[in-house]
């Protein structure tokens, strides 16, 4: 029975130093204290022994078997520690000498407003395009109905670049390059032209609290067969209703642009007193928001569209005034200072 005590140790410490993972040591661990274990073989032949025998044994089998499970339970720990060293090598070099950037960046209120309108507009069909800062005068003006001397272009004086070109006063000076884009599409294909395009926009301004040089529009425009005022209203409610996150009520006023007709401003439910007059609705119950309307025959036809065949609804959508309604944010100035900290109570850090 010693002998045999012996050769158990001996054979344990030998596949104990072969083992390579939790899985081997585990099944070592079933082949000596399992049920059918050779540790608790030798238990149960203890009954054969005399009872002299049965004490000395009984008390050195014990022992044994108290040792084999600390054996294994001390691999166990081995095992682990190599498995962390493992996983440490195989990390890559980390750069200590780079410094902590300590405090998290945070998006800007009109990119979140932004984001979320794209988000809207993308579930509901339409494209997001991108477009230049930098257009030519027939873009901004002509292409949309708004010729040389017009007096519309007065309110819409922007900074000229020495080859003729211009800083766009509104992303409707896309409508022409997007309407050339689609046609084919709309004409051969039978798909309607449905588009967002958001960017910023440049005006020679004096600034104030509600005025800046420089500010966010997003534009956007469907055409197709029979597009009608009723698909105007239901899009932008819907989308107004998303972002702000509740039934958002709105109204059509007459309004002039020379590239709709008939032209709109569309109105929304005031947020602050929910329709029933606030010094922010200045006691109407109603807040502009959004110029629109059918987009006029001759900028149709400008994009390469016939009017007789197509109709189609377009908006111009403020950003900067949405995100301003969205925050609180009471001076437009405040989202062109760059004052970070500014920037984050709008956010939250997000
Ligand atoms: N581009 C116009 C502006 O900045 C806004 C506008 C009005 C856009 C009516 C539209 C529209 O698409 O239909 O003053």
């Amino acid at each position: 029975m010693e002998e045999k005590i012996l050769k158990l140790k001996e054979q344990l410490e030998n596949e104990l130093s072969k083992v390579q993972d939790a899985a081997e040591l585990e099944s070592i661990r079933v082949a000596y204290l399992g049920k059918k274990g050779c540790i608790t073989e030798l238990l149960k032949g203890l009954k054969d022994l005399s009872d002299e025998e049965k004490k000395s044994f009984g008390q050195k089998v014990n022992l044994l078997k108290g040792e084999v499970s600390a054996k294994i339970d001390d691999y166990k720990v081995k095992l682990a520690e190599a498995e962390v060293l493992k996983e440490i090598e195989a990390m890559p070099e980390f750069d200590m000498s780079i410094p902590a950037n300590l405090e998290r960046g945070s998006y800007h209120p009109i990119t979140l407003v932004q984001r979320e309108c794209e988000k809207v507009f993308k579930s509901l069909g339409f494209v997001v395009e991108d477009y230049s800062e930098i257009v030519s005068e027939y873009e901004c003006f002509e292409a949309l109905n708004i010729p040389k001397h017009h007096p519309a272009r007065d309110m819409q004086d922007t900074y000229y670049l020495e080859n003729g070109q211009l800083l766009k006063t509104h992303t409707s000076a896309a409508q022409n390059a997007i309407y050339r884009k689609y046609k084919d599409a709309l004409i051969n294909e039978g798909k309607p032209i449905k588009a967002i395009f958001p960017g910023r926009c440049f005006r020679n301004e004096a600034t104030d609290a509600c005025h800046e040089n420089t500010f966010f529009q997003m534009e956007g425009v469907m055409v197709g067969k029979d597009i009608n005022i009723s698909n105007l209203i239901f899009f932008m409610k819907t989308m107004l209703s998303e972002v702000f996150q509740r039934d958002i009520k709105v109204r059509l006023r007459p309004g002039f642009f020379p590239f709709v007709e008939p032209g709109f401003e569309l109105d929304i439910n005031c947020l602050i007193c929910g329709g029933e007059g606030c010094p922010s609705c200045k006691q109407s119950g109603w807040l502009e928001l959004c110029p629109c309307g059918m987009i006029h025959p001759e900028v149709l036809k400008a994009g390469g569209i016939d009017p007789e065949e197509y109709t189609g609804f377009a908006f111009g959508l403020g950003l900067t005034r949405l995100a301003m309604m969205k925050y609180g944010v009471k001076d437009i100035r405040d989202l062109n200072s760059g004052v970070l900290k500014s920037m984050e109570q709008f956010t939250d850090g997000e």
